[in-house]
């Protein structure tokens, strides 16, 4: 496990579990890490700077001002130097401060001016973990995009004994190195994603839409890029800014474009992923010019779209595979696994409309996914890159694939 030259600003905060930070301090830098340490003031209460200096061979830092010069800690600096922001442990109190953006201290203060990818290892006893206030803090603080490194089980400081104990340092650096060298598993493998919504013209100036971001879309293509694979996007029109060189990338506007997108791909594909909000009806003959307001009432005929999972998943070969999504409102599983059969798909993506962070817009999802085969698995409400590198690793579990 290699972590060499990555630059880990690591926090410590006011907890039992800060004598771990010494332990976890040493695996970084075993592994080739750099480490700089920025303490909480309660942290000092529990561990020496002295020990965790002594570790990782700089300078810890925990207040604005350098003692003896008398020179600025700059935290903006600090936050622009890591590769990672790793908190562990992180107090129920310090979660409560980056969740309301507070800025108190040195760490706090780090924690928003940081651009890198920020992990957070809470640790608390057991009850405190549990309380609805940090329940509401992890789950907005994921919804920022943070990475949360879920606390293990186990006998607490308390005496008691559940879920509240800091991840141990080897898992920790188990997931750094998970995060820091993804896999290399999709190479040499062709993906269609459909993504975004569509936009289906009235008349010159008006559509009828829906409310597709393109988030889950944009992730899924950045996890198949990362993990190797080549990856055409047909996107809808979405206001994400993205680096489209890497991909190959074709905008389209309605959904009978990114039919003939799709289309015009899907022999060359080995996987299509069908994640485009596809308006299922267009108006049966948009007007050329704008229309007039008029009348009191306006009667537009629609017209049925054309399905494109539907349709392409009737020309599915043996050795490519299908993803669909489908959002529901009701009947969820039924509808969702119906659309198994229907639209020949080898996994169906549940992401429910009842469900909060989940779904359009927003930068997490919680998703249920479905195999042809019977066998599903559910998520927790995580960042979309998240649940994009979970939709990977079940399709490789597909028959298709192994
Ligand atoms: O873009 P975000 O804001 O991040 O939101 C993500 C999302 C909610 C749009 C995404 O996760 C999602 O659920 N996409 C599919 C939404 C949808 O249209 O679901 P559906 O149940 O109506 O369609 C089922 C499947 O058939 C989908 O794979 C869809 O892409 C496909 N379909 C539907 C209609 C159609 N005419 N052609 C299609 O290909």
């Amino acid at each position: 496990m290699s972590l060499k030259g990555k630059r880990i600003i690591l926090g410590v905060t006011g907890s039992i579990a800060a004598y771990k930070a010494a332990h976890l301090t040493r695996l970084l830098i075993k592994s080739g890490a750099e480490v700089q340490i920025v303490m909480s003031t309660s942290a000092l209460d529990f561990i020496t700077p002295l020990t965790l200096s002594t570790l990782s061979k700089r300078p810890v830092l925990h207040q604005f001002q350098k003692d003896e010069t008398g020179e600025w800690n700059n935290h903006v600096e600090l936050g622009l130097w890591g590769d990672l922001f790793l908190v562990a442990p992180a107090s129920a109190n310090t979660l409560a401060k980056f969740a309301h953006g507070l800025c108190d201290n040195l760490l706090t203060a780090t924690y928003l001016s940081a651009r890198c990818p920020v992990m957070l290892a809470p640790a608390m006893d057991l009850d405190m973990y549990q309380h609805p206030a940090v329940r509401e803090n992890l789950k907005k603080l994921q919804s920022f995009g943070n990475h949360i490194l879920d606390a293990e089980s186990g006998e607490l400081a308390s005496g008691l004994s559940g879920q509240g104990r800091m991840m141990e340092p080897e898992h920790i650096i188990e997931r750094l190195d998970a995060f820091f060298s993804p896999k290399r598993d999709f190479l040499g493998k062709k993906v269609l994603i459909t993504m975004g919504p569509t936009q289906e013209a009235i008349d010159p100036v008006r559509f009828i839409s829906n409310h597709s971001s393109g988030k889950m879309g944009l992730s899924l293509a950045n996890a198949f890029k990362e993990r190797g694979a080549e990856v055409y996007v047909v996107s809808g029109p979405i206001a994400l800014s993205v680096d489209q060189g890497q991909f190959h990338w074709i905008n389209v506007r309605s959904a009978q474009e990114m039919f003939d997108a799709a289309s015009s791909l899907h022999s060359k594909m080995d996987l299509c992923v069908f994640a485009a909000a596809v308006a299922d009806y267009a108006p049966a003959e948009p007007a050329t010019e704008k229309i007039k307001k008029s009348e009191d009432e306006l009667t537009i005929h629609l017209k049925k779209n054309v399905d494109i999972a539907f349709s392409l998943g009737k020309i599915k070969k043996p050795h490519q595979l299908h993803v669909g999504f489908a959002l529901e409102t009701e009947n969820e599983v039924q509808n969702a696994q119906s659309k198994l059969e229907k639209k020949n798909l080898d996994l169906v993506v549940l992401n429910s409309m009842k469900e909060s962070g989940a779904g359009f817009q927003v930068d997490t999802n919680r998703v249920h996914i479905f195999h042809r085969n019977g066998t599903s698995v559910s998520s927790t409400t995580a960042p979309k890159e998240e649940i994009a590198n979970l939709i990977l690793d079940e399709i490789k579990k597909a028959p298709v694939w192994v």
